[in-house]
């Protein structure tokens, strides 16, 4: 451990300020170089350049070298820069979107992808990557659903901790593991009518009962770094809201790390109307614990005055840059600036054969088949294929926070086709585009007459990657364009049609699926998207992913999520169709979604055969056994992921109607039968009552299997 008390005390104010600043490469690169536009807008002078501690937005593993060798000669302290970075779904190899790859419900596969990310990221300079990002979220219309789990928050919470954990290592020294840094604390995806950056309101219980979770669980697995999110949070801005930031973080939960705001989160403070000026934003922020700021300038021109005006101890900043140098020496900076990192380890590791390869599995297993109606796998024995929609010969299905990834690097369907089916007679058409405006029919005679001389179709549709992401919602999530039409026509002409879906968030598909009869959802699947959607199509690989996200029948019914109260008036399940009156229901759709939470077809046919719960009465003290009895009565060997939901059936405050209260993937062979377990423990019937105390209460409860809106096998037990 170094002797951090004695450098701190070393360094000017100046210097201080500088550990807990973060700016864009080409700030720091204006070091030796005449200070540009960049710096100058931050009103940064020149001799204070060298004195930033950390760096985001690099481009290559020169560029790391350069600056940091730049600084060291230039900081008389000699304490490295820290260089971070969002490595969200891998850093050159990309895998799928992490919604997609929530759908795998694989911990393991999780962790595997992140180790890659790690690997190739740290090679090629990157210290600290912004993820895990494990923001829950409901409304399909928020572009950034793409970078979350979805609407589970145990599934986000072990995924999540699993990233941590995979990202960090045991040993953050080793310079094959980089920083993990949870995101966004706290609330983010519950932006009002799913606008990005939008109000957030939410009740201090449902905060903790499905917002904090995940947040926690990273930060109980190790995460160093946490970002506040952008939103206000029941009034004020995540990175200024005292309650969120010292009482929740850093007294409840015992959080040690560093701080980082998000991107101009401190100039936000002006905007959103809460601070006058620069310096009441570093006042709030730095009160609440934000320790680094990322690219706005109210710590640098204000802290000083804040502690001359006595408002702020010196000691304070003292501690906030303690935690940054501490961070860093735990990542290995003092003992080598740049962690190994070179030109030629980062061509070794990057993009090799092995990670495609890992790609390739993970867009496989994130897949969901939506919809089966006998048609695939379709037979490696076609003679004829036909590629049919905007995404059949695409490169841009990385999706958004692609990284380093390049588009021009990643397989497209046709590519993945004519690789796994060499011989076979393969015709591209387009048919249509995929934008809002993109209402031209006149190639639907090509697509129609390719789809008639076909044996097998491959629709291949969505929505273009910049459709999701950061600010990227939407008020209509239908498919854009004129695509719905183009399968319909294309469908009518050839029984033999699957269609591959590409996007970065659930879409309404009811058009798709009335006309089309087999839907795989691909999401945005990353470098081997191609080879992997040919692997499902074809059989190479059986169709495992579960939906992490609930699909609406209409835009209208966003924010849709399974785990919902029962209200006053529930709508029963078998009249979802009907209009009943004073019910709590729309007159023009269901309640339910199209697809619900937990489903997700396979190639195999797995049966429920049974589930059998050991006792029907259990104390605080003891736990319930569950065995649930599958069996696979197909002649596919496939992998399952088996669900046990609760639901408390009378509390003192409403309950979720179902609730996923554990999970486990389990492989079977063709006709093999195996029993599930699970064990049932009086913690994972707590909830947060109305007082904000995390309880179980006395009484009955349900235990059910199956998937979310198909519950099958309930048992009820009591909790005594
Ligand atoms: C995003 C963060 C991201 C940061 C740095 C912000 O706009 O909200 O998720 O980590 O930029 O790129």
């Amino acid at each position: 451990m170094m002797d951090f008390e004695k450098l701190i005390s070393q360094m000017t104010f100046e210097e201080k300020v500088g550990q807990l600043a973060q700016y864009n490469a080409n700030v720091c690169m204006s070091i030796d170089g005449e200070i540009t536009g960049p710096a100058t807008q931050l009103g940064l002078k020149k001799e204070d350049v060298c004195k930033v501690g950390s760096v985001l937005n690099f481009s290559c593993v020169e560029d790391m070298q350069n600056i940091q060798k730049t600084h060291l000669e230039n900081d008389r302290n000699k304490i490295p820069m820290v260089f971070m970075m969002d490595v969200i779904h891998g850093f050159r190899t990309i895998f799928p979107i992490p919604l997609g790859l929530a759908c795998s419900f694989d911990t393991e596969l999780a962790a595997e992808c992140s180790k890659m990310a790690a690997l190739e990221a740290s090679a090629n300079g990157v210290n600290v990557t912004f993820a895990p990002m494990v923001d829950y979220a409901r409304d399909a219309r928020w572009g950034r659903v793409m970078e979350t789990c979805g609407e589970e928050p145990l599934l986000s919470s072990r995924i999540g901790a699993a990233c941590v954990k995979a990202f960090q290592g045991d040993d953050m020294k080793n310079p094959d593991n980089i920083g993990a840094c949870v995101k966004h604390f706290a609330g983010y995806g519950g932006a009002e009518a799913g606008r990005d950056y939008n109000t957030v309101d939410l009740a201090e219980r449902t905060l903790r009962e499905f917002y904090f979770p995940a947040y926690k669980a990273c930060i109980d697995a190790g995460a160093k770094l946490l970002m506040p999110s952008f939103n206000s949070l029941n009034g004020i801005p995540s990175v200024a809201n005292k309650w969120l930031m010292n009482k929740v973080l850093r007294e409840e939960w015992g959080y040690d790390g560093v701080v980082i705001s998000d991107y101009n989160a401190l100039g936000e403070l002006i905007t959103h109307g809460v601070a006058k000026n620069g310096e009441e934003a570093a006042k709030r922020a730095f009160d609440c614990g934000c320790d680094i700021e990322m690219c706005s300038s109210a710590y640098y021109h204000n802290l000083k005055k804040l502690v001359d005006d006595g408002v702020f101890n010196e000691k304070d900043i003292d501690a906030a840059v303690l935690r940054v140098l501490k961070f860093k020496e735990a990542l290995g900076l003092f003992d080598d600036p740049y962690r190994g990192a070179s030109r030629a380890r980062a061509d070794a590791v990057t993009l090799t054969k092995e990670h495609r390869e890992i790609a390739r599995k993970a867009a496989a297993r994130s897949a969901v088949l939506l919809k089966n109606e006998n048609v695939l796998p379709f037979s490696t024995d076609v003679k004829s294929i036909a590629l049919i929609g905007p995404f059949a010969d695409e490169h841009k299905i990385l999706g958004m926070w692609k990284c380093n990834g390049r588009v021009e690097e990643s397989v497209t369907v046709y590519e993945g086709a004519k690789a796994v089916l060499p011989n076979t007679k393969i015709t591209v058409v387009k048919g249509c585009g995929n934008e809002f405006n993109d209402l031209d029919r006149s190639g639907f005679d090509e697509a129609v007459k390719a789809a008639k001389n076909a044996d097998v179709v491959v629709l291949c549709l969505g929505e273009p990657m910049d459709y999701s992401g950061e600010g990227n919602c939407r008020t209509d999530i239908r498919l854009p364009g004129v695509q719905e039409e183009l399968a319909a026509a294309v469908a009518a002409v050839n029984p033999n049609t699957a269609a591959l879906i590409f996007n970065g968030r659930p879409l309404v598909l009811n058009e798709i699926a009335k006309t089309v009869p087999a839907i795989l959802e691909m999401w945005f699947p990353g470098t081997e998207g191609g080879s992997a959607a040919c692997d499902l199509l074809f059989g190479k690989a059986n169709p495992e992913g579960k939906l992490t996200m609930s699909f609406p029948k209409a835009t209208g019914q966003c924010p849709i999520y399974y785990n919902h109260t029962n209200t006053g008036r529930p709508k029963p399940v078998a009249k979802d169709e009907e209009r009943l009156y004073y019910n709590s229901n729309y007159i023009d759709c269901g309640n339910l979604p199209l697809y619900s939470f937990g489903h997700g077809l396979s190639y195999s046919n797995f049966v429920y055969e049974d589930m059998a719960i050991d006792k029907a009465e259990m104390t605080k003290n003891s736990e319930i056994n569950v065995k649930i009895t599958l069996y696979n009565d197909s002649d596919k060997e496939g992998r399952e992921t088996v669900q046990l939901y609760m639901r408390d059936m009378v509390a003192s405050v409403v309950r979720p109607v179902q609730q996923l209260i554990d999970f486990k993937k389990v492989a079977l062979a063709p006709h093999e039968r195996k029993t599930v377990e699970f064990t049932v423990k009086e913690e994972m019937l707590r909830f947060w009552n109305f007082e904000n105390e995390l309880v179980s209460e006395s009484g009955e409860f349900r235990l059910s299997t199956g998937y979310a809106d198909h519950l099958v096998h309930p048992k009820m037990f009591t909790l005594k």
